[in-house]
């Protein structure tokens, strides 16, 4: 299968697997700028009508050397926390480059966005009511549920009518008595449909509905349409891209008809987390152990969940590489059912299960690919683990340290002694 090392040449830059692990440790996070540049580019010019904007989605990955390139692409970003929001400034986001979609929190988080001068959205009556009385006669955005759903797991589907998100439409009217009462001024709805579509319909579907309810509302200054743009993990198996021209010519098509009827121009915005990071991003790991059981050999490395959770929390698939003591792709003549486990203490601790794989040694090198979103940021210290390091190739195809591993003191940072 030709299409087995994908980006392999290119996404390491001057050095390999092997050198990169021999001087910042297993396992690690790699992360590609070019990729990124790349992948940001392609999102901002998802649609031609002039104000459009694109806020990542920092929940994907939160590396500040990552969220700066992110912001010298000229994205905007969102975020779903304090921290969040913390991290955006630090990387050089300002106020008004940041959009706060919150969900259940406290006044005090909402009081943090509204010191900072950040716009929040809020997604009930009730925390809309805490607002109002917050913030009298400020700005706010509600999140509306479209009642349109997608997703890769039904953990990660969130409208519709099994989600703790948004705003049902029937609630408007209450939603504006709210407003009225409070003296709010509704600057934007937004929405999010769900995490990993690979087909434009459901996105543009909730899109539409989402245009049909913006029109309860005047002076909208922007409305936002989410995230979840997919991208093929199955590259091994030749999986297609999410067509984003398809999706950006159908989105122009119904903002241009939409715009032309009622004769105002709002910014339009999208929330793509994922899509920007993920493919920049390899997480590299070390084999230790290899255990022939019934049906599977068992490759034992470190690769243990509190690293990469997606495999273990989604059954999500990431495609795997193997290298060689030397770093190169391991050829791929003898295959076998291969079954990729890590090192913590749980059966579930699994990151590949049951795949053909070339034949793996003791000591050789996993590549686990499309790792750069949801990899790190939902990484953890379970079984006390050290979180990796986080290595950048930077655009010259240099390898560039942006955060280094955890250490024994970070992990007792916190105690009371
Ligand atoms: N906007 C909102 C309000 C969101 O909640 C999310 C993701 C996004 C945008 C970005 O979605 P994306 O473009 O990345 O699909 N941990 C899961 C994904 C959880 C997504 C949560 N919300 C995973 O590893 O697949």
């Amino acid at each position: 299968m030709e299409s087995y090392y994908t980006e392999n040449t290119r996404f390491y830059g001057n050095t390999n697997p092997k050198r990169l692990l021999e001087k910042y440790g297993s396992p690690l996070y790699v992360y590609n700028e070019n990729i990124l540049r790349e992948r940001c580019r392609e999102m901002v010019k998802l649609v031609s009508y002039p104000k459009f904007r694109v806020c990542y989605s920092t929940k994907a990955n939160s590396n500040i050397h990552l969220l700066k390139i992110i912001h010298e692409e000229g994205l905007h970003a969102d975020a779903i926390s304090p921290g969040e929001i913390f991290f955006l400034q630090k990387a050089g986001f300002k106020p008004q480059e940041i959009f706060y979609i919150s969900n259940n929190v406290s006044p005090q988080e909402m009081e943090f966005a509204i010191e900072r001068g950040v716009t929040i959205s809020v997604d009930s009556i009730s925390q809309l009511k805490q607002y109002g009385a917050l913030n009298p006669g400020g700005k706010v955005a509600i999140r509306i549920n479209p009642g349109i759903g997608a997703g890769h797991s039904e953990k990660v589907v969130t409208a519709g009518n099994n989600t703790k998100f948004g705003i049902y439409p029937d609630l408007i009217p209450q939603v504006k008595r709210i407003l009225k009462e409070h003296n709010l001024k509704l600057v934007g709805i937004n929405q999010h449909i769900g995490s990993l579509f690979m087909e434009p319909t459901p996105y543009v579907e909730a899109a539409k509905t989402l245009l049909s309810i913006a029109e309860n509302f005047d002076e909208l200054e922007f409305i936002d349409f989410g995230g979840g743009f997919g991208i093929p993990y199955r590259k091994q198996e030749g999986e297609k891209r999410l067509d984003l021209k398809a999706l950006g010519e159908q989105l122009d098509e119904i903002i241009g008809s939409w715009t032309a009827k009622r004769g105002i121009y709002p910014t339009f915005q999208i929330e793509p987390g994922r899509y920007i990071v993920a493919e920049c991003g390899v997480l590299l790991g070390t084999v230790y152990a290899v255990k022939q059981g019934y049906n599977t050999t068992y490759v034992g490395t470190d690769l243990g969940f509190n690293v990469l959770i997606r495999p273990a929390m989604y059954n999500s698939h990431h495609d795997v590489e193997v290298y060689d003591e030397n770093g190169q792709p391991v050829k791929l003549n003898e295959r076998q059912n291969t079954t990729v486990v890590g090192n913590i203490c749980e059966s579930g601790d699994i990151i590949a299960k049951s795949r053909l794989l070339p034949k793996i040694k003791e000591g050789n090198i996993l590549g686990i690919m499309d790792a750069g979103a949801y990899g790190y940021s939902m990484a953890s210290n379970y079984n006390n683990r050290l979180r990796p390091a986080e290595v950048l190739i930077d655009k010259n195809g240099n390898d560039v340290l942006i955060r280094r591993r955890d250490t024994f003191d970070d992990l007792l940072s916190t105690f009371n002694f």
